[in-house]
């Protein structure tokens, strides 16, 4: 039995360390200011894109590096340790061209994929809406068919990297009153008239990442621009969501795992009572419970992204423990982190009270980890895992 047999390959390894050293370097010193401005870390996406990790999802045959599921994560969750907005590209690039790599025509995947690829565009992903969050199937907004086209009506809210995207994947109800298999999937592009977007949300974290509403009044696309077929569009919206559940995950483990490195190399430096507070027992508590959930995270994670990779039957129970259990324990981490750091912790002078307030949305979006709850639920109840 080879001992290498549980442990990452080496050539995911070696994406962790460029990864890394990529953003030490120019990630992580824009991410306070990014965040104090609230703008878009366009330094930091510029290089991501001259390294290729802005999608690295994106499969070798429409232009992109072809990274695998495991490989995107630890993309994600790089970035993450340096800064959470900027994890938001590679993302919710995957987020939004996830329907498409699952559901589309080629004609679609040939046109789409190859500019975000090429880091010339950027794609979001329109399912929530004002009166349709958590109940993701209770959506109004609605597209009708006319002639060759489809005619977009409706209002999503809370999408991220909106009206930076050049394309959307938006999801509308094309026959009312059969519920979610009513609802289809399209491409939306941010070109096509009538598509607007609202003003951008003064968030709690994530500040650097734009989150807004996206209007569309009247959009008429071409039919040839649906996802799959009519009525495919929520069970897609689910299935892709299985998936980059794991890149929340991700996030949630890289935060946490940034949160974790500033508070051991201050507790290491700091001095009370004549000593360093890292030799204090209670301090020590404190870490070693930090590092411990952190790496229960880190697995689980892994475990989720090796089934999202091989499209396994139990992924929608794995992608939704490992990203309700991460984001937990990013929220607790990080909390931690701030507590060690005392008053420095609480003040913008340390990193670690953005981090914090960046972790508590990987417990909210993409669903909240009470949704998480019911699927995994579901799938143990029907006996799936
Ligand atoms: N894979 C395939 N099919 C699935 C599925 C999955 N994982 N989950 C559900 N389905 C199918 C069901 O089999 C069912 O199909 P049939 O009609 O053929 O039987 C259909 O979809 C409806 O399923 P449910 O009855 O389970 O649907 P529901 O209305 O009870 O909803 C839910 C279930 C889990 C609560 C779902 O609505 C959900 O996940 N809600 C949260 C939404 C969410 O995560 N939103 C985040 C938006 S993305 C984001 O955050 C934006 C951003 O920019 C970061």
């Amino acid at each position: 039995m080879a001992f290498e047999v549980y442990q990452l390959p080496e050539e995911h390894q070696a994406i962790r360390a460029a990864v890394r050293e990529l953003c030490d370097a120019k990630v992580a010193p824009n991410a306070a200011e990014a965040d104090e401005a609230a703008e878009f870390p366009q330094a930091s996406y510029d290089a991501l894109r001259a390294s290729e990790f802005h999608a690295p999802h994106i499969p070798v045959e429409y232009g992109g590096a072809g990274a695998d599921a495991l490989a995107t994560a630890i993309v994600i969750e790089e970035v993450a340790r340096a800064c959470v907005s900027t994890s938001l590209i590679p993302a919710v690039n995957k987020l939004g061209t996830m329907p498409l790599l699952l559901g589309a025509s080629d004609e679609l995947k040939d046109r789409y994929l190859p500019p975000v690829a090429r880091g010339e565009a950027m794609f979001s992903y329109c399912l929530s809406e004002p009166e349709a969050g958590s109940d993701a199937g209770g959506m109004t907004t609605k597209a009708v068919r006319d002639g060759d086209d489809y005619v977009i009506n409706g209002a999503k809210r809370w999408i991220t990297n909106a009206g930076v995207s050049d394309y959307y994947t938006v999801f509308a109800v094309t026959e009312p009153g059969i519920g979610t298999r009513g609802i289809s999937a399209f491409v939306v592009e941010k070109a096509d008239p009538g598509v607007s977007f609202g003003a951008p949300e003064k968030k709690l974290g994530i500040k650097a990442s734009p989150t807004r509403e996206v209007y569309f009044d009247n959009v008429r696309i071409p039919a040839s621009r649906m996802i799959g077929g009519p009525g495919e569009g929520f069970k897609i919206a689910m299935q892709t969501l299985d998936h980059t559940r794991v890149t929340i995950a991700a996030q949630a483990v890289g935060v946490a795992q940034g949160a974790l490195d500033v508070a051991r190399g201050y507790v290491r430096e700091r001095q009370q009572f004549g000593k360093p507070i890292a030799d204090f027992q209670g301090v020590q508590f404190m870490i070693a419970d930090m590092g411990m959930k952190l790496e229960a995270a880190r697995q689980l994670t892994y475990a989720a992204a090796a089934r999202s990779e091989r499209g396994d039957a139990d992924l929608t129970y794995f992608g939704a423990a490992a990203k309700c259990f991460a984001s937990d324990a990013a929220m607790e981490i990080t909390t931690d982190a701030v507590q060690l750091l005392g008053g420095y912790g609480y003040t913008r002078d340390f990193p670690v009270e953005r981090m914090m307030r960046d972790a508590k949305i990987t417990q909210i979006y993409e669903g909240t980890n009470q949704v998480q709850r019911i699927v995994m639920a579901r799938q143990l109840l029907k006996g799936i895992v």
